[in-house]
């Protein structure tokens, strides 16, 4: 069983896709931490991303593991290291390289195999796996989502303002929705689910609601 969920920074995906497939008991799939991770590989060995040939070959070398409680690095887990402004940023720029998205898309695929999994990303019920028994695609307004991830940067001890997040956020989005592979977008068939004024709790209420009454498209 393959649930995808899909849409912009800010939206909730990643505690409400958690929370799901605790509820359901399936594997959870952060797949921004594996775009996430490539990038702070490739910023540590200071990888010219342009020079497509260096950068396959750099890919080739990554060692990164994901597990369902971590994400490791050579080794080392790089769960908070992951998360900066910067890493963010770069991510967002980085993972519109075709040579990194086939990497990280093959990644995830090997990933989900012979598993009953929820993942979440930008491009999953579109582009990973089109064929996902359910799609669901998350939105809020701009404001929200850069009030949920400011309390997320403050709450992990992270010196920020709001402002700073919501302009981020902005950057991010346009990047992500305008590049040329698998830019974000809703599939045809996601269930759409605006959080703006939802608890996580009514939202996972909502997509439990529809996987057990079999609604798989609205
Ligand atoms: O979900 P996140 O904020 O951790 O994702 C970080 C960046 O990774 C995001 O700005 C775009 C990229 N990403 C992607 O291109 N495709 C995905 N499936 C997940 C993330």
């Amino acid at each position: 069983m393959i649930i995808a969920i899909d849409g912009p920074a800010g939206a909730g995906k990643s505690t409400i896709a958690k929370k799901l497939s605790k509820q359901m008991g399936y594997m959870y799939l952060d797949t921004g931490a594996i775009y996430r991770t490539i990038t702070l590989d490739l910023c540590n060995r200071h990888i010219d991303v342009e020079n497509k040939e260096l950068l396959a070959e750099s890919l080739s070398e990554i060692d990164m593991e994901y597990t369902t409680d971590h994400i490791f690095l050579n080794g080392k887990i790089v769960d908070d290291e992951i998360r900066t402004e910067s890493i963010s940023q770069k991510t967002s720029h980085y993972s519109s390289k075709s040579e990194i998205r086939v990497f990280a898309v093959e990644m995830q695929r090997n990933i989900s195999l012979n598993e009953d999994i929820v993942l979440e990303g930008r491009d999953i019920g579109t582009v990973v796996f089109p064929n996902a028994d359910y799609k669901f695609y998350l939105t809020a307004s701009e404001e929200e989502r850069g009030k949920r991830r400011y309390k997320d940067m403050i709450d992990k001890g992270m010196d920020t303002t709001l402002e700073e997040i919501v302009d981020s956020i902005k950057k991010r989005d346009f990047n992500d929705k305008n590049r040329e592979i698998a830019p974000l977008s809703k599939a045809d068939d996601a269930i759409e689910i605006d959080t703006t004024s939802m608890t996580i709790d009514e939202v996972v209420e909502k997509m439990v609601n529809c996987i057990k009454g079999g609604v798989s498209a609205l």
